[in-house]
């Protein structure tokens, strides 16, 4: 028999029922509801950094459970790691930019550690930095997580191709190769091109 009155109900990111990680979550997609930058103006676009920030996020959480590391250390990692893009709507050394914004975020929440900041703050400064392996766990996460997100969304292989040098490119692939054999999927066809 399950036990359902132990269990939270799920409140559907509403209401005064959620978690820390779930209200860092409802601020970053109100960020994006509520953006007042034109298309034009975005390097991505609003919908785009919608999709990614919460779908990275899932794979964060999944590659967390997958590696023993924190689940939620990794999901809040991961949907605010291109805060940057979703404030200012560039790309532009948006690793860097983005770690003050997310700290600021975590700090004015009042619901983490200086240790828990530190940790998310310093993988999202570090999340562009694919072509190096560094020995922070969380930071090679969302780098795997942010790479194999981009590459289930259709013509990414296209995009990276003409706007990343090759070496890039292949780093790129190294690390979805990576994730996808660690997930037990097939590797030869790592790019989503159907249509
Ligand atoms: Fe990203």
């Amino acid at each position: 028999m399950t036990q359902t009155t132990t269990l939270r109900d799920f409140p559907h990111f509403k209401g005064p029922n959620l978690t820390r990680s779930e209200k860092i979550q409802r601020k970053v997609v109100e960020l994006l509801l509520n953006s007042t930058i034109s298309e034009d103006e975005h390097d991505s676009s609003p919908v785009f950094e919608l999709k990614h920030s919460s779908s990275c996020c899932q794979v964060g959480r999944i590659l967390a459970e997958k590696r023993g590391l924190n689940v939620e250390l990794a999901e809040l990692i991961c949907v605010m790691h291109d805060i940057y893009v979703i404030v200012e709507g560039k790309y532009e050394d948006h690793a860097t930019r983005g770690a003050p914004i997310a700290r600021k975020m975590l700090e004015e929440s009042g619901d983490f550690t200086e240790e828990e900041i530190n940790t998310i703050v310093d993988a999202i400064a570090h999340h562009s930095e694919k072509h190096i392996k560094s020995d922070n766990p969380y930071a090679e996460l969302v780098k795997d997580a942010d790479a194999t997100d981009c590459s289930l969304y259709e013509q990414v292989e296209g995009y990276y191709k003409r706007h990343k040098s090759p070496e890039s490119f292949l780093e790129y692939e190294k690390r979805i190769k990576k994730v996808r054999g660690e997930l037990g999927l097939q590797t030869a066809n790592i790019w989503r091109n159907n249509s």
